[in-house]
């Protein structure tokens, strides 16, 4: 499997496998909004293969602080559970601390984000944008982060 920066080719792809993993959700639309925005980062948007997954991480803040947003992770339903999302979270990962990034946050499963170094976000003091995201609202840290109220990239507010 290779993973790689999406290219302009890569697009239409990104959406499909989005569209298929999240069952024609908001997501796919979402990642678009994100491209066109300040916080987007292109060296944080990876795909794998020709595209079978794809993740992106985007500018946020804890308090002033920047950090990453993590998502949306989508993986093409015939290709999930053969270890493609855990491919796309190391790259994505080590390509963000390897940029300098202190902080990854992200909304997911308590039971499938902690193998990649994801804690509960309150044990760091972060608090999520919906108090009630808190039992699924993660971070992984890079360096030491005081605590505050992390900020999405604005599109994730159009949801
Ligand atoms: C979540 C997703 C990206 C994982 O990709 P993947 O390629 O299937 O993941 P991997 O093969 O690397 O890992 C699979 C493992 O993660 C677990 N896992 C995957 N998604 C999970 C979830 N939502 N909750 C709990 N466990 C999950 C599986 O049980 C499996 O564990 P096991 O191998 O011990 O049985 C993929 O399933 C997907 O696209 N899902 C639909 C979209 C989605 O929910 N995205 C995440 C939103 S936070």
């Amino acid at each position: 499997m290779l993973i790689r920066r999406e290219t302009p080719a890569d697009i239409d792809s990104i959406r499909a496998v989005t569209n298929l993993a999240f069952r024609d959700g908001p997501e796919a639309q979402l990642i678009d909004w994100l491209r066109e925005d300040e916080g987007w980062i292109p060296e944080l948007s990876l795909v794998a293969d020709e595209v079978i997954g794809h993740v992106v991480c985007t500018r946020g803040y804890v308090g002033d602080v920047p950090a990453l947003g993590l998502g949306p992770i989508a993986v093409h339903p015939s290709h999930q559970r053969a270890g493609v999302g855990s491919a796309l979270m190391h790259a994505v990962l080590g390509a963000a601390e390897a940029r300098g990034e202190t902080a990854v946050v992200l909304l997911g499963s308590p039971v499938y984000y902690p193998r990649f170094g994801f804690r509960l976000a309150s044990e760091f003091g972060i608090t999520p944008p919906e108090p009630a995201w808190a039992p699924h609202f993660q971070a992984r840290l890079f360096a030491d982060v005081a605590p505050g109220a992390f900020r999405y990239a604005e599109p994730f507010n159009r949801l």
